[in-house]
């Protein structure tokens, strides 16, 4: 915002009538952004980092997350000032970095506060008494990274990065590339050089270069690393990485305050490098920290994967920790990360909270896709498919049992993986404009 902008925001707010009557517990308009992060901490051992382009660990190379002022966010969230915020994934800026007290700082376009939709139908399908889908098919770009993307910009505009790039299977370059095209700053997206067109297209309309390299993900995922260490691009899954993770645990703030501040039983959401899965199981601890939530976190989480890339489903039949990695076949793109960062603590969230990481072959995941738009109105991308087929399993094999309110998390949309249904869509009738061949086509 500009300076007039915010100033003359600040008059009409101090000429309001009931400026002196405002609940206090509510965001006050003209109140600057709360810095809420001290630095950046190692995930393995603690050791605390400062705050800027780095992932890694300088004492033992493990992973870097972001360190909160928990005292100070104590002191000042609260149910009411989330419900007064904006309607987006904003609303929940005080469990989310900010970097800056300046609003500028700040990317949006629009993010969150996607619906959860009772699903009596696809739960009826499946002998469920209370499935909801948290639908994230509608966000800007048309996935949950979005969410990721957010926040990781917003942290490298406040750290003055001024080139973006991300190592991708689709979805997060698609959303990089718009969200850098709507900020301004030029934009690099490295993807697998044979993923599907819609996401191919998806990045290169915004402007953005797109690097389609010849490898797989994990290829991708090295290259990228060699580049921001050489280049000093923020790399939003890289080098931002500790800021970007953030972003997906808005949405399980969002479940939770879409149930009325109460958790579900059981969570299904899909697994790539694992870490929205994680964010999602960390969200709900934190509500809980911060009192938003009445009781404790008994949420269990289970995990989708597709068979054709499924180490972390792998490593939990296994029943171990140690995540070995694969090489990729599978039309589950987006999902097709064989060296999964957070497989390893994705594997511990399962195994603390009582859930399950289970896999599915591809036909399934086709007939998911479609069982979710027949059942339920939702076009999701494969994705979505994986997450719906192994509800579908895990319902099945009774590690979800009827009586638990359910929610999945459907993260794309399926106009950006038309491939994958094509052939297994309709049929569809093409007909002369009279009845009567409407009538033949019909069959009547
Ligand atoms: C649509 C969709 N859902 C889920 C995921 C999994 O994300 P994560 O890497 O956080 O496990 C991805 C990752 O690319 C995705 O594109
Ligand atoms: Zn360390």
């Amino acid at each position: 915002m500009s300076l007039d902008l915010a100033t003359e925001r600040r008059h009409r707010v101090a000429a309001a009538p009931d400026h002196h009557t405002r609940d206090p517990a509510l965001p006050d308009p003209t109140e600057p952004l709360a810095v809420n992060v001290t630095g950046l901490r190692c995930r393995e051992c603690g050791e605390a980092e400062e705050l800027g382009l780095n992932h890694v660990c300088g004492f033992c190379f493990g992973p870097l997350e972001i360190a909160y002022d928990t005292t100070a966010i104590a002191g000042r969230v609260s149910r009411a000032r989330i419900e007064a915020g904006p309607r987006s994934l904003w609303r929940y800026g005080d469990l989310l970095p900010t970097l800056s007290a300046d609003p500028a700082h700040r990317v949006d376009l629009g993010t969150g506060l996607s619906p959860l939709r009772p699903a009596p139908r696809l739960a009826g399908h499946l002998g469920l008494d209370e499935l909801w889908l948290k639908d994230d098919t509608r966000n800007p770009t048309g996935s949950f990274k979005d969410r990721v993307v957010t926040i990781a910009l917003s942290a490298a505009r406040a750290l003055g990065v001024t080139t973006l790039a991300c190592a991708s299977t689709g979805n997060l370059a698609n959303s990089v590339a718009a969200h850098g095209a709507a900020i301004g700053l030029p934009t690099y997206v490295f993807i697998p050089h044979d993923l599907e067109r819609g996401k191919v297209v998806g990045s290169a309309i915004y402007g953005a270069n797109v690097i389609a390299v010849e490898g797989a993900y994990d290829d991708v995922n090295r290259l990228a690393s060699e580049v921001a260490d050489t280049h000093g691009w923020g790399f939003v899954n890289v080098n931002l990485r500790a800021y970007y993770a953030e972003g997906s645990k808005s949405i399980g703030f969002e479940i939770a305050e879409q149930l009325g501040w109460q958790l579900p039983d059981h969570v299904v959401a899909p697994l790539a490098s694992g870490s929205m899965y994680t964010k999602i199981d960390k969200a709900f601890t934190e509500l809980a920290h911060y009192g938003l939530i009445d009781g404790e976190v008994a949420t269990r989480m289970s995990g989708a994967q597709a068979t054709g890339c499924s180490p972390i489903s792998e490593a939990f039949g296994r029943g171990s920790l140690d995540v070995w990695p694969q090489r990729a076949d599978t039309i589950a793109r987006s999902l097709a990360i064989g060296n999964p960062a957070d497989g390893y603590y994705a594997l511990q969230v399962a195994e603390r909270t009582g859930g399950a990481v289970s896999d599915v072959g591809d036909d399934e995941v086709v007939e998911g896709i479609r069982l979710l738009a027949r059942t339920e109105g939702i076009f999701a991308e494969t994705a979505g498919g994986v997450t719906v087929a192994n509800l579908v399993k895990l319902v099945r094999d009774g590690v979800i049992e009827p009586g638990e309110r359910t929610v999945a998390v459907i993260s794309g949309n399926g106009y950006k993986t038309i491939e994958a249904v094509a052939d297994h869509a309709g049929p569809t009738h093409t007909i002369a404009p009279s009845l009567e061949a409407l009538h033949a086509a019909l069959d009547r």
